[in-house]
């Protein structure tokens, strides 16, 4: 991120006074991951401290989500079934989720928070989706890439105030996307406040550059991350293209060639089915996730 920008989003942070923190079991675990002999159990135990988190997971563990046939009745099977590192994903996911208002009712408002919701749910379903296609490693980080990738929208709109209103009105107006007017009225992007946040949190440096890069994944070298920020990227475009949820503006970003590139076996004749899986899945993670 260029110094200047940096400082922008640090000024815009500092004015925030109560930047959202994540709940104490997600930290738990986060400390926990960084012991190379971590366990089930010990995973499993921090887990059942948090009742609300404990319920969510044995509910998505026994959803069509997860698709397993026998039922999950206690947090170790879960955990065995799932997997640590899925786990730890799960966590995150529903740990952001449980900061932002989900339920926001605010109709007449130009960008209701629960749209931009669906849309970043759809492209964590999307990103997994795209990310199963090509073999990617840990498709399930690809999930919590495309949940948060915009979720610095999300801190825009709480806290920016008249700015933000501004933003929405513009773009709307002058049909412009939301990106372009963000750099042009408050010199940065929803991408470096994302950064910021998920720097601040102590996310997983993959995560972080993801949210990063998002809309300029060719400028990623590494190439774990170059892969799954051309996934979240094209997951984007993808979900615009279906018109589920609100991104801030009507428009489909072009898709970077680079991006294209990384993701060549999804083919024009496979696109049908790969979007009839991205709302199949989709429609279960709204049932189980945005309840
Ligand atoms: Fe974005």
């Amino acid at each position: 991120m260029d110094e200047q920008v940096r400082e922008r989003v640090q000024v815009f942070l500092s004015e925030v006074k109560q930047i959202p923190t994540l709940p104490d079991v997600y930290l738990r675990l986060q400390k926990a991951f960084e012991d190379p002999w971590l366990s089930v159990e010990y995973i499993s135990n921090i887990i059942r401290l948090d009742q609300t988190l404990t319920i969510s997971i044995l509910r998505l563990a026994n959803s069509p989500f997860f698709g397993f046939r026998k039922k999950i009745s206690s947090i170790t099977q879960a955990v065995m079934l799932i997997g640590l590192r899925e786990v730890y994903s799960l966590v995150l996911s529903i740990s952001v989720m449980g900061i932002f208002p989900l339920k926001e009712v605010d109709q007449g408002n130009l960008f209701p928070a629960k749209k931009l919701w669906e849309h970043c749910l759809a492209v964590g379903v999307a990103s997994r989706v795209l990310g199963k296609m090509i073999g990617y490693a840990q498709p399930e980080e690809l999930f919590v890439a495309g949940l948060i990738h915009d979720i610095g929208k999300l801190v825009e709109k709480m806290y920016l105030g008249e700015k933000f209103v501004t933003v929405c009105q513009r773009s709307r107006d002058e049909e412009r996307p939301f990106l372009e007017l963000e750099e042009e009225i408050l010199g940065f992007t929803h991408a470096e406040v994302g950064e910021m946040l998920a720097e601040m949190w102590g996310f997983p440096a993959l995560l972080v550059s993801i949210t990063a890069h998002h809309h300029h994944p060719e400028k990623l070298t590494e190439p774990k991350s170059a892969d799954g920020a051309a996934i979240v990227h094209v997951a984007d475009a993808l979900v615009r293209a279906m018109g589920i949820g609100w991104g801030g503006d009507p428009f489909v970003p072009p898709i970077v060639p680079a991006a294209l590139e990384r993701l060549a076996l999804i083919t024009p004749s496979s696109l049908g089915s790969v979007l009839l899986k991205i709302r199949q899945e989709y429609d279960t993670a709204l049932r189980f996730l945005m309840h």
